[in-house]
């Protein structure tokens, strides 16, 4: 049977474990806080017991999901897996430490996966020991609703790395799109404006819920601020950070002082149960 390992269960780990889980596959996952080690099933059933009250998931399925999904320590315990996708902080050594790890214990052909926003994969490659199972599959949040996966392969990547990881994302229902090793691959450098010109309108002094209000009445399902609840105000940072390192500090690429500001308050957005407009604004519910 064809094992995914996930590493991080956070926001995105989780979802990205319940993703393939559901379309079958066994699944190894792990994270390095105990807690959230512990947690990881139990905040599955809580996310998906919505859907079973509401008739759109038999409760057979989600408990058969959450038995392909099998909690282990750490990577160590990842050896048998086809395919593993970290889901672990955006630092470049963290990521580049895990996937050493991972090197020691896995199958020659195993394929390692980043799920980063916006790191250089030929960076994340450099160290490793065979650079050529290295590629980044970077889901967006909600990892099990949001159908689109950007496939970066780096100058190395090998061919055969790419075909699998292409396959089984396929087979988890997603639509995979090659894209450039560039910073923020395609569509975390196109919202880069998005972000950044209702940053610069709220030091202005507009507010965050006039301005979403306004850009949902014309038609984007979330506002710039309800975006960055949902995704968290570390990562958007995080991600505009190393776009404007990239970028050599284009002016495009601006990082606002609100949005160090909000980072700095520890008000992250859901993850936190406070951010730009969470609680008092949560957006539409994620779609089916
Ligand atoms: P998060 O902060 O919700 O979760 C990260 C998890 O990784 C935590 O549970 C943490 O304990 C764990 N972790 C940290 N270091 C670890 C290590 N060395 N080994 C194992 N586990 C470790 O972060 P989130 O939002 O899930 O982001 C994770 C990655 O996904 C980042 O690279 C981020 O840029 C990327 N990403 C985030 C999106 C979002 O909307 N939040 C969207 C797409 C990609």
């Amino acid at each position: 049977m064809t094992t995914i390992a996930v590493i991080g269960l956070g926001t995105m780990g989780l979802g990205i474990a319940q993703t393939y889980a559901a379309a079958g596959f066994a699944v190894l996952a792990t994270d390095a806080v105990p807690e959230a080690r512990e947690t990881a099933l139990g905040r599955l059933r809580a996310g998906l017991a919505p859907r079973v009250r509401a008739g759109k998931l038999a409760q057979a399925d989600l408990d058969a999901i959450l038995a392909r999904i099998t909690v282990v320590d750490g990577p160590k315990a990842m050896g048998a897996t086809d395919l593993a996708i970290e889901a672990v902080v955006e630092r470049m050594p963290v990521k580049q430490s895990l996937f050493a790890a991972l090197e020691a214990v896995v199958a020659p052909d195993a394929v390692l996966a980043s799920n980063t926003s916006s790191l250089s994969m030929a960076a994340m490659a450099e160290g490793l020991a065979r650079p050529e199972r290295l590629l980044g599959l970077h889901f967006f949040n909600p990892a099990p609703v949001m159908k689109l996966v950007e496939l970066v392969a780096h100058p190395g990547t090998g061919a055969a790395a790419l075909d699998r990881a292409r396959r089984l994302t396929e087979a988890a229902g997603k639509t995979v799109i090659p894209c450039p090793d560039r910073p923020g691959f395609i569509v975390n450098r196109c919202a880069r404006p998005f972000y950044g010109e209702a940053l610069a309108m709220l030091e202005e002094g507009r507010s965050a819920a006039e301005i979403d209000a306004a850009m949902q009445a014309a038609g984007y399902p979330l506002g710039p601020f309800g975006l960055i609840d949902l995704v968290g105000a570390d990562i958007n940072l995080a991600a505009t950070e190393s776009l404007a390192a990239a970028m050599e500090g284009h002016p495009r690429y601006h990082v606002f002082d609100a949005l160090r500001r909000q980072v700095a308050s520890g008000d992250l957005g859901r993850k936190t149960g406070r951010g730009f407009l969470y609680p008092d604004e949560p957006g539409p519910a994620p779609k089916d």
